[in-house]
């Protein structure tokens, strides 16, 4: 740390710095009740200025100044979170309940035309508004786009059950998606409802169901597209027609608390998808479908996943990427807490052959397994198609992924699968404490090829020694 100021100047800057704290103070417990989101911007600015100043005029080039502002920081986050539970009840927010624009919610009538009323009217509030979904009744709504930007900040209040109209005529204009949030910055997603996607009738003539059926594609239940400053907490997301819930092109993300169920059998039913947005942490929720727990694709960077329990699904996967020659980037990504249950894939990445990119910067920690197909999986022959895959050179680059304190057990033998590209061979990849046996108590083992492995301290199984890794038979393990 360089202090470079004389000590007078610094006992000065110190004291100007308390006066500032005690208004700061005084100014906190005057406007707590009553302007609660001044106060917040007025006290966080005036004291980030002031962290500035200092840091600038006394602690040049030190980081114990940041990790002080950090902190800081953070107790704003608290304060902020607060205020703005308490700002609900703010005179200068405003309810819009669907039920006072025609909303029947007996589960029956479609109370479609009154969502879109009552989100446009929420969302052409010059003050904070509430999108109300009350409690105990069903609703029953046909696809339906809630267009941002809105004029304030908004809350989707969804207490009661959404569910979603089976007829397929509903869907011609956008067979994607049923709840499409669009462009909305500043929004929470919360109350405790229920999303169903009543989503039966689309598993049924899913071409992965019936394989007479030709395939096509299914509406996503809740999609996020382009929304910044988003927090989605406390709801439960049931029996999508196909994904969840996606977040598309969204940035700094807050999911929380978030319960997803669907059956094993049903086809592509992932539970939270990522897709090129930055900055989302996913933490404490509970995901069990037909398909990935958590799928994150490309265009995705700095993505958190904590405190998960998994199965039945396909487990967590990066991927896939590079399909149909195309160009991918994954970065960033920290998968720190899992419990996976009797899942057929434990942390997996999987690219297709041919595409380009790279996935880097992975981290899979703290994950424990419950008879686990597949439990650690890196597949760049990916081929969740009908014809075989021809072989590529071209392949999406993995570089960089640790995995770190996964212990339990895998359904099969292979409990460690590293089946890279010859061409672009996995890079960087460092296993430490890893202690992986077969469900029924028998060794495990690793299959390993083309990979670039640091193995550190305790891991079982490890990589066969002094084998031409090529030579290995492949193809053992089913492909989900
Ligand atoms: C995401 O977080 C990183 C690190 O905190 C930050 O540098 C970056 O600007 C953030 N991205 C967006 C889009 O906010
Ligand atoms: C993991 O999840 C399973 C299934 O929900 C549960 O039975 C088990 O107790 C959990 N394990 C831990 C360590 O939390
Ligand atoms: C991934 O590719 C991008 C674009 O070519 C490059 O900038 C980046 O450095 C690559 N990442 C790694 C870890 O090599
Ligand atoms: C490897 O990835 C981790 C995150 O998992 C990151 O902290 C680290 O800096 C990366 N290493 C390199 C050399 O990029
Ligand atoms: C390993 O992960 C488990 C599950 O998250 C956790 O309970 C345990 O404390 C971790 N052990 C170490 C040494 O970090
Ligand atoms: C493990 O999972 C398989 C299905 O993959 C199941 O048949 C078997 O009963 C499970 N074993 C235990 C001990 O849970
Ligand atoms: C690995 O796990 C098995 C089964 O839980 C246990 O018996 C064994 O002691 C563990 N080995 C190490 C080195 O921790």
């Amino acid at each position: 740390m360089s202090v470079r100021m004389a000590p007078q100047r610094c006992i000065t800057f110190f004291s100007c710095g308390i006066v500032l704290i005690l208004f700061c103070i005084s100014c906190y417990t005057f406007s707590y009740h009553e302007h609660v989101r001044n106060y917040k911007s007025g006290f966080s600015k005036a004291c980030t200025w002031y962290m500035k100043t200092v840091k600038d005029f006394m602690f040049q080039d030190s980081d114990v100044f940041d990790s002080l502002a950090l902190i800081s920081t953070k107790t704003f986050d608290v304060v902020s979170h607060g205020a703005k539970g308490d700002g609900k009840k703010d005179d200068t927010t405003k309810t819009f309940d669907v039920d006072s624009y025609g909303a029947k919610g007996d589960g029956k009538k479609d109370d479609t035309k009154a969502f879109k009323k009552a989100w446009k009217e929420a969302c052409s509030s010059k003050t904070a508004a509430v999108f109300h979904v009350a409690k105990n009744k069903k609703y029953l709504v046909a696809p339906i786009r809630f267009e941002g930007p809105c004029k304030a900040s908004i809350t989707m209040q969804i207490s009661g059950t959404i569910l979603a109209s089976e007829q397929e005529s509903k869907y011609k204009k956008d067979e994607k998606h049923w709840l499409r949030v669009d462009k909305v910055d500043d929004l929470v997603i919360e109350g405790g409802g229920v999303i169903d996607g009543n989503g039966d009738s689309w598993w049924k003539n899913s071409c992965k169901v019936d394989k007479s059926l030709p395939c096509k594609d299914a509406p996503t239940a809740l999609t996020l597209y382009k929304c910044t400053s988003l927090t989605v907490n406390n709801l439960k997301i049931q029996n999508a027609q196909k994904m969840h819930i996606s977040f598309d092109r969204c940035e700094n993300v807050q999911v929380s608390d978030i319960q997803i169920t669907a059956p094993e059998d049903s086809p592509n039913t992932d539970g939270i998808h990522v897709t090129h947005t930055q900055n989302i942490t996913i933490s404490d929720s509970v995901i069990g479908t037909g398909d990935d727990c958590i799928s994150i694709v490309s265009g995705s960077q700095g993505v958190l996943a904590t405190g998960i329990t998994c199965g039945p699904g396909h487990g967590i996967s990066i991927g896939s990427l590079g399909s149909k020659n195309s160009e991918a980037y994954v970065s960033d990504v920290t998968i720190d807490g899992a419990n996976l249950t009797g899942t057929t894939n434990g942390v997996r990445i999987k690219t297709w052959q041919g595409g380009t990119g790279n996935a880097s910067n992975i981290m899979f920690r703290n994950i424990i397994l419950n008879n686990v197909s597949n439990p650690i999986i890196i597949d760049q022959n990916y081929c969740d198609q009908e014809k075989a895959c021809k072989e590529q050179d071209n392949a999406v680059e993995i570089i960089n992924v640790t995995y770190q304190n996964i212990t339990g057990t895998s359904a099969d033998k292979e409990a460690v699968i590293f089946d890279c590209s010859k061409s672009h061979p996995c890079r960087g990849i460092i296993l430490k404490q890893i202690n992986i046996t077969q469900v029924g108590g028998d060794d495990a083992k690793a299959i390993c090829k083309n990979v670039e492995l640091t193995p550190i301290k305790t891991v079982i199984p490890q990589c066969p020694e002094n084998v031409d890794q090529d030579q290995l038979a492949f193809g053992t393990y089913s492909s989900y």
